[in-house]
């Protein structure tokens, strides 16, 4: 092989090691605020056989998103003529196969439907520490011991719909399962968030539906809960 040759592989070869490297970093660059396995497993495994579940979620369907960094994709599902966010779908699922009561979680002020203005005005909202107003409380919260918290991931964080949820309630004592939808991102740093704004609580990380595979949700959904016990 001639020296030109030799030059032009070595060339191309770095230039694919250079993006292997950099598609798995930029894929797994939140990788290290998530929950190890053994932390996870220990979370769920302190969840008592007679415990009352709650399902609490927010979510925002809207039509498809134009690209948002690396996270696109369809923020709703349709099923039986019904039009579900996706956070709203997987949190159906869940309460029904949990055999636990559902809370929407909704904001007395509404969201634009239209995607960019969407993103504008929550990409300003969540760089800052407001609270939002919230339609409603939980009815007789103090009687459930694992509450379920579902969110779609909102520029690399929780929508403030959830910080507003949480700030509402006590949850010493009580598991938190959190449980996502995102476009990628999966849970960023919400995990350790709501762990240091509950010390006394059980924060568990649970399952991380990503949009695009929406409709395989359910399957995943059933994978996980059998996994760790949840159902048979
Ligand atoms: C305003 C906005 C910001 C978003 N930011 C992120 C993000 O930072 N990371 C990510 O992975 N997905 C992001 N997404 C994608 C959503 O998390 C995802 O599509 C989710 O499933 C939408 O759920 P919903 O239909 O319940 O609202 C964003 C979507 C919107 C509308």
């Amino acid at each position: 092989m001639n020296m030109k040759k030799k030059i032009v592989l070595g060339v191309l070869l770095a230039v694919i090691i250079i993006a292997a490297v950099g598609t798995y970093m930029y894929r797994h660059r939140f990788d290290k605020y998530e929950q190890s396995q053994k932390e996870q497993t220990a979370g769920i495994k302190a969840i008592g056989k007679d415990s009352r579940f709650l399902v609490a979620y927010f979510s925002w369907p809207s039509p498809d998103y134009p690209d948002l960094d690396a996270t696109s994709g369809a923020s709703n599902v349709v099923k039986d003529g019904h039009l579900y966010g996706n956070t709203e779908y997987v949190a159906d699922i869940l309460s029904k196969k949990l055999n636990a009561d559902l809370f929407r979680i909704e904001t007395v002020r509404s969201y634009p439907t239209e995607p960019k203005a969407l993103l504008d005005e929550t990409k300003v909202e969540n760089a800052s520490h407001m609270r939002l107003e919230l339609k409603s409380m939980v009815e007789n919260f103090s009687d459930y011991d694992v509450i379920f918290i579902g969110y779609p991931l909102w520029w690399y964080d929780m929508p403030k719909a959830i910080y507003s949820f949480l700030d509402r309630y006590d949850f010493s004592g009580k598991t938190i399962v959190l449980f996502t939808t995102h476009g990628g991102n999966r849970f960023c740093r919400t995990v350790p968030t709501v762990r240091k704004m509950f010390p006394k609580a059980n924060v568990v990380q649970g399952p991380a539906i990503y949009d695009r595979e929406i409709d395989k949700a359910e399957q995943s959904l059933d994978e996980w809960l059998k996994d760790n016990e949840f159902i048979n």
